[in-house]
């Protein structure tokens, strides 16, 4: 088939780390542990692993499908696929999740800016003893510092989506995920290494069934939506831009797994250590700001260590950003009719303005409460397991049971030219399972079931 004149990926090496980038990111080293301290260790992660292989590859491969198929920004694509019909709502949907989970990644990948100058200090000024606890509480409760360090982690992230699609997001992607990946290994090492570490990796893969709550199938549930970007549009987007020799099944494959493996690894790097040092696990969001430091602190070299993590966590971050950004800077671009810069400059504003409400919702405004949950807590629950998983839903509806099951054998094989066995496999999952699980688990969760 012939090309269009749409903006791609330059290369298939391309679409695996732009596509991973997206997927790797505060998800796996910053929400993924926590997740996994507060929700019992192992038997979480078992569970998450069932979500992402019978849920979130049928619905990633799905999005890739929608996004090629339709080439078109998350909300014209549906246009495209089925005109005159409503589907398009859940591009719109989809752009209501993109604000609401900037905002509140913009303020945790703040908060990494944060730990980077601290780190960096550290290694120049001996600080013994240090009260981590405090140290972050009196950093994210205050005022300025935390939206200062939210703005600049969404200027950087605008200045990369103004480098466009092949110099911005993929060649960034290129080199900042290789060096993702080495820093994580040397700490993993450096925590395997650590007296007692056996036990960490027992919390990891040791499962204690008993463990297992109806609130653990929805936050595995939502973590894999969360972590395989999938439910608001980027992985659509970004299959707008993949080219048509490319093997849309194998792409899912590799892609979930690479992201469920560095998710364990930063299970590895974090687990052991932390239990060596004797601390708990379910220390919530601050787990990686407060029990990382007070580890880094005791270890020789800690400060080195330290600075090399929160580099880690910050072009993890970046990486994530800018295919939520993007989304929207599509949007404006092929909707609006927008220029680039002006599309990024006014959709980075807009999730910057928000962002500094979920900032704040740990200092100046934690008394405000929705449903009983602080700003930041609800944008979280609402965008993550509500609003992904609903969308995750819809999508699948429409290609299971709306989308003609031709068209979409065409798309994965590439009309023809590659096999794809699991076919039917995928369909059953998409037209049934999917859908079932994720109302199942919804309702459950929600307390209805
Ligand atoms: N997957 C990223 C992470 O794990 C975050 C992310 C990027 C995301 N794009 C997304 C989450 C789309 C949900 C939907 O940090």
């Amino acid at each position: 088939m012939k090309e269009n004149n749409r903006i791609s990926f330059g290369s298939k090496f391309g679409v695996y780390v732009a596509t991973v980038g997206s997927a790797v990111g505060l998800g796996n080293i910053w929400r993924f542990p926590y997740l996994t301290g507060n929700n019992g260790g192992a038997a979480f992660i078992l569970i998450y692993l069932i979500c992402v292989l019978l849920i979130g590859i049928p619905i990633f491969m799905s999005e890739l499908i929608i996004g090629r198929r339709g080439q078109g920004n998350s909300f014209r694509v549906f246009k495209n696929l089925a005109p005159e019909k409503p589907w398009y709502f859940i591009g719109i949907l989809g752009f209501f999740s993109v604000f609401i989970i900037l905002s509140f990644y913009g303020t945790i990948a703040g908060w990494t800016i944060e730990y980077i100058y601290l780190s960096v200090k550290s290694l120049f000024v001996q600080t013994q003893n240090s009260d981590y606890t405090a140290v972050f509480n009196d950093f994210h409760t205050s005022t300025f510092a935390p939206v200062v360090c939210q703005i600049l982690f969404m200027i950087m992230t605008a200045i990369i989506i103004l480098f466009g699609v092949q110099k911005g997001i993929e060649n960034c992607s290129k080199i900042l995920l290789p060096i993702l990946f080495v820093i994580l290994v040397i700490l993993c090492v450096r925590s395997l290494m650590l007296p007692n570490s056996i036990e960490g990796l027992k919390f990891l893969f040791y499962p204690d069934f008993s463990k297992i709550t109806t609130s653990v199938f929805l936050n595995a549930l939502g973590q894999a939506f969360f972590s395989l970007s999938i439910g608001m549009g980027t992985i659509i987007t970004y299959g707008s831009y993949v080219k048509k020799d490319n093997n849309l099944p194998k792409t899912s494959f590799l892609v979930s797994l690479t992201d469920m493996f560095i998710a364990i690894l930063a299970g590895v790097a974090i687990f052991p250590a932390l239990f060596s040092f004797g601390m708990s696990p379910s220390e919530g969001p601050g787990l990686v700001f407060i029990v990382l430091p007070e580890v880094f602190g005791q270890m020789v070299g800690g400060s080195f260590f330290s600075l090399l993590f929160f580099i880690l966590l910050l072009v993890a971050a970046l990486t994530s950003s800018i295919s939520l950004l993007e989304v929207v800077v599509l949007f404006l671009i092929e909707e609006c009719k927008m220029k680039r810069w002006a599309a990024t400059v006014v959709s980075a504003i807009g999730a910057t303005i928000l962002g500094v409400f979920t900032t704040l919702s740990f200092g100046p405004l934690k008394d405000v409460n929705i449903f009983g949950k602080s700003i930041f807590d609800s944008a979280d629950f609402l965008a993550t397991n509500i609003f992904l998983p609903l969308s995750g839903f819809f999508i699948v509806i429409f290609l299971g049971w709306f989308y003609p099951k031709k068209n979409i054998k065409n798309e994965i094989t590439n009309d023809g030219t590659i096999r794809f066995k699991l076919f039917p496999i995928y369909l059953f999952i998409i037209k049934f399972v999917a859908p079932i699980a994720i109302i199942f688990v919804f309702l459950r969760g929600l307390g209805i079931l």
